[in-house]
């Protein structure tokens, strides 16, 4: 049976994917590369060098550019989230991790962010959560199955008794790759690939994945 729910943050728990876009967007205007919103969609779940290096295509820098760079979108990245308060979940999000809950099963957050605290503080949603897994637990981010992997180890419970909700292709991927049920929450192209697949975190009924899941 299904033990445990593992949750991506961004773009699951709370819209930051918005944040994370318009951070790279600046960076990229200040630098002359060419991104832009449709660029950032397979951006999405992406660790914060493998973003970089994907918005650079087939420009080459050196290390100590890469770092200031990703420095800079970090710094964009962090003053956006002052004003983030618990009224800046997604609907439905903390809805379906009292769900979840109130189901037994354990809960966690599986995230490449190392913002991931941060933002749960700014939402008040520390607390709600039974382990975190985030961009500083593991060497290698989505799709590797590592930081699915460490959050169920965290929470000692067997993969294959996992859920994880993405939003992300490369969050969905590396959801199979450890051999858990996979709930996408986002349009078919971006997620269609998932064991389960709802329009937003809202619409997503864990009646279904549990009877899904449990065969
Ligand atoms: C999440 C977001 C990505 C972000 C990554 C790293 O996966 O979906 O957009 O690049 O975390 O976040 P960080 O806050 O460490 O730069
Ligand atoms: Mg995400």
């Amino acid at each position: 049976p299904l033990r445990a729910v593992v949750f991506d943050l961004d773009g699951v728990i709370t819209d930051t994917a918005e944040q994370h876009y318009l951070g790279w967007q600046r960076l990229a205007d200040e630098e002359g590369l060419p991104f832009d919103r449709e660029a950032n969609e397979s951006l999405r779940g992406l660790s914060r060098r493998e973003s970089l290096l994907a918005l650079l295509g087939d420009r080459e820098v050196d290390e100590a550019t890469l770092e200031e760079w990703m420095t800079r979108k970090n710094d964009y990245y962090v003053a956006s989230l002052a004003d983030m308060s618990p009224a800046d979940a997604l609907p439905g999000a903390v809805e379906l991790v009292d769900d979840a809950k109130a189901r037994s099963l354990r809960v966690a957050i599986g995230s490449s962010s190392r913002n991931a605290r941060l933002v749960l503080d700014k939402l008040q949603l520390t607390e709600a959560f039974d382990a975190i897994a985030d961009g500083n637990s593991v060497e290698r981010a989505k799709p590797a199955p590592d930081l699915f992997l460490e959050a169920a180890r965290l929470l000692d419970v067997a993969p294959q008794a996992c859920v994880v909700v993405e939003d992300a292709t490369s969050g969905v991927d590396a959801a199979l790759a450890a051999g858990m049920v996979a709930v996408g929450v986002g349009p078919q192209d971006r997620v269609g690939h998932a064991t389960f697949r709802f329009d937003t975190p809202a619409d997503v009924d864990l009646d279904v994945v549990l009877a899904g899941g449990t065969a």
